[in-house]
């Protein structure tokens, strides 16, 4: 049977998002702005949450019909069988959007939505699931465009980009799927050596060493799906399995890799996530200003986040300072590199000294920025 699947990411990653769903094997893929739809069968969905990387949600459609107000949001709500995901003993959140609909906003709209679950439920066992907002086991999501309505229930639970590995929160870390989007539309081979001088929490390191060990983003974490009765959990045991036996293995592969920060509580919260994230030893961390780092081996790729203004707002003089370290970062220890900048505002990137010969729009959270390829001296 073909399921019909949407799944989020960040503004600008839906190209690469693509990808990684076609090369799970998603048919009838079609981006749309800030997400990508696909179809597929029910194990895809299983895949999709276990191994997409620029993923941060996963949502199967149940529902989809032309309605004229409460009642055919009501009646479309009970064409499926709830039952197939939940017990009356397990919880339900509905959230909604709405565009152009019957109602003014999205309250009363999830309120007919939860409301028709629970009739179905009372009808049949007499007792209904309760709403538990934080952590349901079925999250409903509605989404109302003009007088179409869709439901779909989201497999994650969770956002996908918590995958599990940082527990404290650096300033302004950069959400895990956007580094792991970024890393992949870089063309980063998985093999050269990789350094982020400005590291933070060190996002871009742990997802670039999941990535060349072949470890799923979505092992050690659990996902709503697992809690659903229609779900498959002989086949999804098996392929939970198997992507456990190819991170084990995939462990021989792990490239040099190498990360610098001159804040000291930023250096010891990316410590305690790599050790997290099964890399102790494996990520070489540094404490020093950028404009001083010398890497223990020569990096032939630089991938990295360097503050811009709005969410760590020091004054305009230190993120010209940092910006000119990490511009003498490249020139002095990363001749013949390629490096990739993230930037959200232009006024900095002339403190590197540098020409960009490649620049590609994505969000960071609400900010715009460029994710821009560098060249340093011979670099091909
Ligand atoms: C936007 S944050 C990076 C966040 C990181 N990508 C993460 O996911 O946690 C910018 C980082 O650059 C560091 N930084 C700024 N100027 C620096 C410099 N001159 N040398 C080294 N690190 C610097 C800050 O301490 C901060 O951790």
């Amino acid at each position: 049977m073909t399921h019909f699947y949407y799944a989020a990411c960040t503004l600008g990653l839906e190209d690469v998002l693509a990808d990684e769903i076609h090369a799970l094997g998603g048919r009838r893929i079609e981006n749309r702005r800030g997400a990508v739809a696909f179809t597929g069968d029910r194990w895809l969905g299983y895949m999709a949450c276990l191994w997409l990387r620029s993923a941060v949600r996963v949502q199967e459609e149940l529902a989809r019909g032309q309605i004229d107000g409460r009642e055919g949001l009501y009646e479309l709500t009970r064409t499926v069988d709830w039952s197939q995901s939940i017990t009356h003993l397990q919880t339900l959140a509905v959230d909604g959007s709405i565009k152009d609909s019957f109602a003014n906003d999205t309250r009363f709209p999830v309120l007919v939505v939860k409301d028709a679950v629970c009739d179905q439920f009372r009808e049949r066992v007499n007792k209904r699931p309760d709403v538990d907002k934080e952590r349901p086991d079925l999250r409903i999501k509605l989404v109302l465009q003009g007088d179409e309505a869709i439901l779909y229930r989201e497999l994650g639970g969770e956002p996908l980009h918590k995958r599990g590995y940082r527990e404290i929160q650096h300033k302004s870390p950069l959400n895990e799927a956007t580094a792991a989007g970024l890393l992949l539309r870089s063309g980063w081979d998985k093999r050269t050596p990789l350094c982020d001088p400005m590291c933070g929490s060190a996002t871009f390191l742990i997802e670039a060493a999941w990535m060349a060990m072949d470890r799923a983003p979505g092992l050690g974490r659990a996902f709503a799906f697992e809690r659903w009765r229609d779900t498959d959990v002989a086949a999804w045991r098996r392929l939970y399995d198997d992507a456990e036996a190819r991170a084990e293995a995939g462990k021989a592969n792990l490239p040099p890799l190498c990360g610098n920060d001159r804040h000291p509580g930023a250096l010891s919260i990316a410590e305690q996530a790599v050790a997290k994230a099964g890399l102790t030893g494996r990520i070489a961390l540094h404490h020093g200003d950028a404009a001083d780092y010398v890497p223990p081996f020569a990096p032939g790729f630089v991938v990295t986040n360097p503050p811009y203004g709005d969410r760590l707002s020091p004054d305009e003089d230190a993120l010209v300072g940092s910006w000119q370290s990490l511009g003498r970062f490249l020139h002095t220890q990363c001749k013949g590199a390629v490096a990739w900048v993230l930037c959200g505002n232009p006024e900095l990137t002339r403190h590197l000294g540098l020409r960009t010969n490649q620049k590609h729009p994505v969000h960071n959270g609400p900010i715009e920025c460029r994710w821009l390829r560098y060249e340093i001296d011979g670099a091909r």
